[in-house]
């Protein structure tokens, strides 16, 4: 499947939210929040919508990197139910990593829900490592956060190696 990225505007709020609360049932942020994430100077959001139907987001994902820094975090993905296991997650992952690299950014990290073994299978294979728990990070449900870390420093393939 081919999906067309683009960068997130608060025109896409809506959209966002949709997927958002259908996805993180009890813990999705609210849209103001979602709203300040995608109006801020500090973070990089893009969405993944299908070819021929630019209004309809399939999936988001959000880079939080202050200028000048050298370390970010994904603050979050989702793609929609009905287009999972399709490589959505994956392109979405590699759009963030690209806009980290072009800020100069060197470590990337995320969080990521214990109990969630297939975010934590795509990132692993994305590189990220784990270097840390947060106990009981996600609540309500009392789910410990798994700290993971890419260091961008590297290059993920061997280019030109002898
Ligand atoms: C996690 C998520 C973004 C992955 O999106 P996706 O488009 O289905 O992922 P992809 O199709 O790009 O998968 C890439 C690889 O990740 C791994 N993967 C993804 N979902 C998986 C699952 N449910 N179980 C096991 N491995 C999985 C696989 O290695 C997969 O490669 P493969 O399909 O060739 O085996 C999606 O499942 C989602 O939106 N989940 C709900 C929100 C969420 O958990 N976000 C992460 C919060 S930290």
């Amino acid at each position: 499947m081919t999906w067309q990225l683009r960068r997130a505007s608060v025109a896409d709020l809506h959209h966002i939210m949709d997927i958002e609360r259908s996805v993180f049932v009890t813990d999705a942020w609210s849209e103001e929040m979602m709203r300040s994430e995608l109006e801020s100077d500090h973070t990089v959001y893009v969405v993944a919508t299908a070819l021929g139907a630019p209004d309809i987001v399939q999936g988001y994902a959000g880079l939080m990197v202050p200028a000048g820094a050298t370390e970010a975090d994904v603050q979050t993905i989702a793609v929609a139910p009905q287009v999972r296991r399709m490589g959505l997650g994956r392109v979405l992952m590699h759009a963030l990593i690209k806009a980290a690299r072009a800020a100069g950014v060197r470590d990337l990290f995320l969080e990521v829900r214990a109990d969630n073994a297939g975010a934590q299978a795509l990132y692993d294979s994305l590189g990220f490592a784990g270097i840390g728990v947060r106990p009981g990070y996600y609540q309500p449900d009392d789910v410990d956060a798994i700290v993971m870390k890419l260091e961008l420093s590297r290059p993920s393939t061997a280019v030109g190696a002898s």
